[in-house]
């Protein structure tokens, strides 16, 4: 289970960036691991509203943001921290949540499906100075639309007035058992999972495609990843292409190594779908291999026919897990 914070104050720990460390642990000590972007530190430019992505599925400005795209749907969490300036989020989270026009037009333009979206949830943390009803009114509703441009279902928001000086977050009397409390539902039938991890040699190609169904069809049933043994350095442009024609989306997508993927989040089982006797046998954890041929390099039916298969798999192993657990 993955959690992605964006802090999105420009202030160096200032009120939402220690609400957010706050939150992020509480994510972690309840099994999920996390990243977090300081969003002001990063190269995002502002959305030139070039409308590129709403004709081709892609943004041409080069900056970070498509490794943020990455992390976006890699996420089951997705955690904005961010002040109100002037009744809405600081310039610089602005620009990224202007930026998910791209996943907004891939989703609405494109009718393409994330194979996160029955999983993913969205969380709004939110610190302003005055104490008027409506100070928060702006940001929730940018909120609301930007987890639905990354396909993150809305769950909930934590927002304090009266907190200004840095620091004056830690005053809010309460605050850890809140943060507590909306952890708790945040994570309510997402931790506990079954954690499954697919491994084939580049994570390229299969165990990617497994992953993707695993989500698409398992939803919150169950936790599942993929890595690979010796990982390339992309995902395969056919495999994307292959899922594209089926509706599903696996752009931006990036690779791992089985040793990164199993770091702090070891899984209960493994599946290889083409790694064989190079994917290691980890202690206490189940293993199955499913023998499936290599479409890299092949032909676009080859392809197709391993996506095909693979899903079939998938339907299959959650079909068995639904079977064990009645
Ligand atoms: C440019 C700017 C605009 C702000 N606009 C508002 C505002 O409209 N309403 C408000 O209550 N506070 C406003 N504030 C105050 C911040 O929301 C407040 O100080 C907050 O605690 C800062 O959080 P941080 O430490 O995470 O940056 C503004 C602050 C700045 C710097």
């Amino acid at each position: 289970m993955f959690a992605l914070g964006l802090q999105g104050s420009p202030r160096k720990k200032g009120n939402s960036d220690l609400l957010l460390d706050m939150f992020m642990d509480a994510l972690r000590q309840r099994g999920a691991h996390s990243q977090t972007i300081h969003v002001a530190r990063r190269h995002i430019e502002p959305c030139k509203e070039l409308t590129v992505c709403e004709r081709k599925g892609f943004c041409p400005i080069e900056d970070e943001m498509d490794e943020i795209y990455g992390l976006l749907r890699q996420a089951d969490i997705i955690v904005a921290a961010a002040p109100i300036f002037f009744y809405n989020v600081p310039a610089q989270l602005k620009a990224l949540i202007d930026r998910c026009q791209t996943l907004w037009a891939r989703k609405y333009a494109l009718k393409l499906k994330d194979p996160g979206h029955g999983v993913r949830r969205g969380f709004l943390l939110g610190v302003g100075a005055t104490r008027g009803k409506q100070l928060f009114d702006g940001m929730h509703l940018t909120a609301k639309y930007f987890f639905d441009a990354a396909a993150a279902a809305y769950a909930g928001s934590l927002t304090f007035h009266g907190v200004e000086g840095r620091g004056d977050i830690l005053k809010q009397s309460g605050l850890e058992e809140q943060v507590a409390q909306a952890a708790d539902q945040l994570l309510e039938g997402l931790s506990g999972r079954r954690k499954v991890l697919f491994a084939c040699r580049e994570n390229a190609c299969r165990s990617q495609m497994a992953a993707a169904f695993a989500r698409l069809h398992a939803g919150q049933r169950l936790d599942a990843a993929s890595a690979g043994s010796q990982p390339a350095r992309s995902v395969n442009p056919m495999m994307i292409e292959a899922m594209q024609e089926l509706g599903i989306d696996m752009a931006y997508l990036g690779t791992q190594s089985l040793e990164t993927a199993v770091a702090g989040n070891m899984p209960d089982e493994i599946i290889t779908v083409g790694c064989g006797e190079q994917c290691p046998v980890l202690p206490g954890v189940e293993r199955q291999d499913w023998e499936l041929p290599d479409p890299a390099g092949q032909s676009m039916e080859i392809m197709r026919r391993v996506r095909d298969q693979i899903e079939e798999h998938v339907k299959a192993y959650i079909a068995a897990l639904q079977h064990l657990s009645k």
